[in-house]
């Protein structure tokens, strides 16, 4: 495994492209309404992303080994998708949870990030605190993220928080080091012990982006080769940030001005 420090010039494309992928997530909210197809959500974004922003879709055609090529510009996950959600012909309802997952390309890197959505504004109490929960999750794993922490650092905080809410990991998708490619090395587990794994270094980039079911763990692939549901059909959230660890702690580079700033429970790690 080589994990890639990035540098100066590197870290500075890097913070343009995520903050791109995170103003597609602020472009797009509003157009996240009771009515509206995941296919449209998709055909919107791409057109920003190609006549606003002159940034590439990174899913598009993304044919990773044992996979058809991907067919859309970004991933649209609904209830009990987990993740790789294609978008498609089927309209949003009011109370979907929707998970938005957009990769851009610019200058030759790249910006992961997603959000949850909540359509309509309203939905049960176990939807909306899954979607809180997770959020925290990710911010957990966050505040992990400095020189000399450990992988495992940030898979203990984003586990501990989900089960302590009584909430199930995903295990087979991860977070993963970005830059140049998509997917580079680490992985970054959801789950884990404290103090093993990758020791974090000035100059990696990587993302955090935890998937956490309201039911089992468990998952399954549908035929189209790339959308991942729950097994027990159970809801499922996820965000995602791409960060950059940094001799001070961290940076996180999909920031925009739409996103939701981070929970409490996290506001005192990150400022020290
Ligand atoms: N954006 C996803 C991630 O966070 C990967 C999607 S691959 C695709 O890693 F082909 F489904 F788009
Ligand atoms: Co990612
Ligand atoms: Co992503």
């Amino acid at each position: 495994m080589s994990v890639t420090i990035k540098s100066p010039a590197e870290i500075e494309k890097m913070r343009v492209a995520c903050r791109l992928a995170s103003e597609v997530l602020d472009y797009i909210g509003p157009y996240v309404t009771p009515g509206v197809t995941t296919g449209e959500v998709d055909r919107l974004c791409h057109r920003y992303m190609e006549d606003v922003q002159h940034t590439i879709p990174a899913p598009l055609n993304y044919a990773p080994p044992g996979y058809p090529p991907y067919p859309k510009a970004i991933c649209t996950s609904v209830n009990h998708q987990v993740c790789h959600g294609v978008p498609g012909d089927k309209a949003l309802k009011k109370g979907d949870i929707l998970n938005i997952d957009v990769t851009v390309i610019k200058d030759g890197f790249h910006g992961d990030c997603s959000r949850m959505f909540i359509v309509g504004g309203e939905s049960t109490i176990l939807a909306k605190r899954l979607c809180q929960v997770t959020f925290e999750c990710m911010w957990l794993g966050i505040a992990q993220v400095r020189p000399g922490a450990r992988l495992g650092d940030i898979g203990h905080a984003i586990q501990r928080h989900a089960e302590g809410h009584g909430f199930s990991v995903v295990r087979e998708f991860c977070g993963h080091g970005i830059g140049t490619k998509f997917h580079e090395d680490p992985q970054v587990l959801h789950y884990g012990r404290p103090g093993t794994g990758v020791e974090l270094q000035a100059g990696m980039t990587f993302t955090i982006e935890p998937m956490i079911n309201a039911g089992r763990a468990a998952i399954s692939e549908l035929p189209d080769g790339w959308t991942i549901v729950t097994k027990d059909r159970s809801l499922s959230a996820q965000w995602e940030h791409t960060v950059l660890v940094t001799p001070m702690g961290v940076e996180v580079l999909t920031l925009s001005a739409g996103c939701p700033a981070p929970p409490a429970l996290v506001a005192d790690a990150l400022s020290s």
